[in-house]
């Protein structure tokens, strides 16, 4: 068995700024063993990459296998590891540990009208829902998607926003906390953009990631509109060291989130809230 601690080598083959401060990194993994452990990861988990000297941070798997035979990640710079990653160009070697954690149970969801509510960074672990509901059209039921930022130049995959907008029963809405001489489109929290679409709760699953606080809210709201907590599902960020269940750097209480998350339904964040 090979050591899951050792990550597999990959070679950047696209970067590129999504938005301020957050570029796409694209990843094609080199050997055989690194392609097969990617063959089949799902919505919602996700990989530790490793800037090799610097250090090795987690981050959501943005793609799909369907869509990209190459792995894309989402990073926001705030710190070391960040830093080093986005000052990789195009053709420099990188580390990818996983996939990890339990994913999006989208077999569960099939049938029902997906709801689908992503802020700044957040919307990341986000897009591969959206791809794979797209991929499988037929087999879910009305799509809605909010996508929020602090600003325009926060919003990330704005350039696939058409192709979302024109897919067949799908309605996208975006908005800003602060527009700029640019933007022709909502201002507001992405609560009083919730508010304004008011997604019916009648056979539907919500999805949401962002900031804590944003979740909290969003989450308060969906609960108002008649969302029962097992309608609802998150991805919890913990700081996490090992990604395996071992060194239990991401407990809350006695769940581990890299094994048993990061995806979780409010229904069971419910059960270990007072361990937050
Ligand atoms: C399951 C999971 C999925 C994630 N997905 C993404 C993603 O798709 N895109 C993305 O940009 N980031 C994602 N993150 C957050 C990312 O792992 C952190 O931003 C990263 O670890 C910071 O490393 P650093 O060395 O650059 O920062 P450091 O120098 O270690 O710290 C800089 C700042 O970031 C904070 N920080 C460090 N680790 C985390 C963490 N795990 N969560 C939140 N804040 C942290 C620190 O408290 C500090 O304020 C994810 C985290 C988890 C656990
Ligand atoms: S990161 Fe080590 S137990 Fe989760």
């Amino acid at each position: 068995m090979s050591n899951p601690f050792l990550p597999f080598v990959g070679t950047l083959t696209e970067v590129r700024d999504l938005a301020l401060g957050i570029r796409l990194l694209r990843v094609r993994l080199e050997d055989e063993a690194g392609r097969a452990a990617f063959a089949d990861y799902r919505p919602g988990q996700f990989a530790f990459l490793s800037a090799f000297g610097v250090g090795e941070v987690p981050f959501g798997l943005a793609s799909t296998p369907a869509r990209s035979a190459e792995l894309e990640f989402a990073v926001a710079r705030v710190g070391t590891v960040t830093s080093a990653l986005h000052n990789l160009e195009v053709g420099a070697p990188v580390g990818v540990r996983g996939p990890m954690g339990n994913s999006f149970p989208m077999e569960e969801f099939r049938g029902r009208n997906l709801v689908i509510i992503g802020g700044g960074i957040g919307f990341a672990p986000l897009r591969p829902v959206i791809q794979y509901a797209l991929d499988h059209r037929a087999d879910y039921g009305h799509l809605t998607i909010l996508a929020a930022a602090r600003a325009p130049n926060l919003l990330v995959f704005r350039e696939e926003y058409e192709e979302w907008a024109s897919a067949p029963d799908t309605e996208l809405h975006v908005t800003v906390d602060v527009g700029d001489e640019t933007w022709t489109g909502n201002v507001g929290l992405v609560t009083e953009l919730q508010a304004k679409v008011a997604p019916s709760p009648d056979n539907a699953i919500a999805i949401t990631c962002g900031p804590p606080i944003m979740i909290k809210f969003v989450v308060q709201l969906l609960q108002k509109q008649g969302f029962a907590p097992e309608q609802i599902y998150t991805t919890l960020e913990m700081k996490m060291k090992c990604g395996l269940g071992k060194c239990g750097r991401c407990n809350i209480g006695e769940r581990y989130v890299c094994v048993d998350g990061p995806v979780f339904s409010h229904a069971q964040i419910l059960q270990f809230i007072d361990s937050f």
